[in-house]
């Protein structure tokens, strides 16, 4: 049995969808894709039918995308999809962050905007493997005297980055709910989704996160007082 499958809104009309939701160059592919399908026997490209549109008749879009609260707007936008599953339906992996099994039933939104045809041709094929969205920041961690330096992607949570380093980190929940992770940020900004931030006023006001729930920006300092033994 499916669950936990997201809802949508479009012109006033809800509707519950399984895998995701695609608009723009995404949307239209598919759009034409169908057309072809129902008026030929021969199989239907759908990669064909996305290069001609970025090579020319697509019309690049203006998006506003609301995540949690924190809204975005972009100008020159390919596609805007909302994603359960973590590939479209031809195999790209476009949400690479994203998991269908998780029990929060949480989906990940991914925006495309490049105003160069060449250049978004060109990384294209990126999307295949999902490296698209992946970015690595530098990460400082104090842990009492010791200071450990590492690279963490922005894709996962600072705790899996220490781990995926050998560092072991002071995890109970993981789910940012039981506050034993409790760290402090010494220099950087980052990432908390509004429903996984379970942080007393007193801590979102001194800097202090959890960052089994917390996920990188740029050059972050943090520094984490306990360790496991
Ligand atoms: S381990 Fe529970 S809040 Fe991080």
């Amino acid at each position: 049995m499916m669950k936990n499958l997201p809802l949508i809104t479009v012109k006033g009309i809800q509707r519950r969808f399984v895998n995701g939701i695609g608009y723009g160059i995404d949307g239209e592919t598919c759009r034409i894709g169908d057309i072809q399908r129902a008026t030929s026997d021969k199989p239907v490209s759908y990669s064909n039918i996305a290069i001609k549109l970025l090579l020319g008749s697509y019309k690049l879009k203006k998006a506003t995308a609301d995540v949690d609260g924190k809204v975005s707007t972009f100008e020159n936008v390919w596609m805007a999809s909302t994603m359960k599953g973590r590939f479209y339906g031809g195999g790209m992996m476009v949400a690479p962050a994203q998991d269908r099994f998780k029990e929060d039933g949480t989906v990940s939104v991914v925006t495309l905007y490049k105003k160069n045809r060449l250049v978004t041709l060109m990384r294209f094929p990126s999307l295949n493997k999902g490296e698209h969205v992946l970015k690595k920041f530098r990460l400082t961690v104090h842990i009492h005297d010791a200071v450990y330096e590492l690279v963490a992607n922005n894709n996962e949570t600072l705790i899996t980055a220490l781990e995926r380093a050998g560092i072991p980190a002071v995890v109970r929940c993981r789910n940012g709910s039981c506050g034993f992770c409790h760290s402090r940020v010494v220099h950087g900004n980052y990432y908390i989704a509004k429903k996984d931030d379970f942080r007393r006023l007193a801590d979102r006001k001194f800097n202090y996160i959890h960052p089994c729930s917390t996920y990188p920006e740029p050059d972050m300092i943090i520094d984490i007082p306990i360790m496991n033994p």
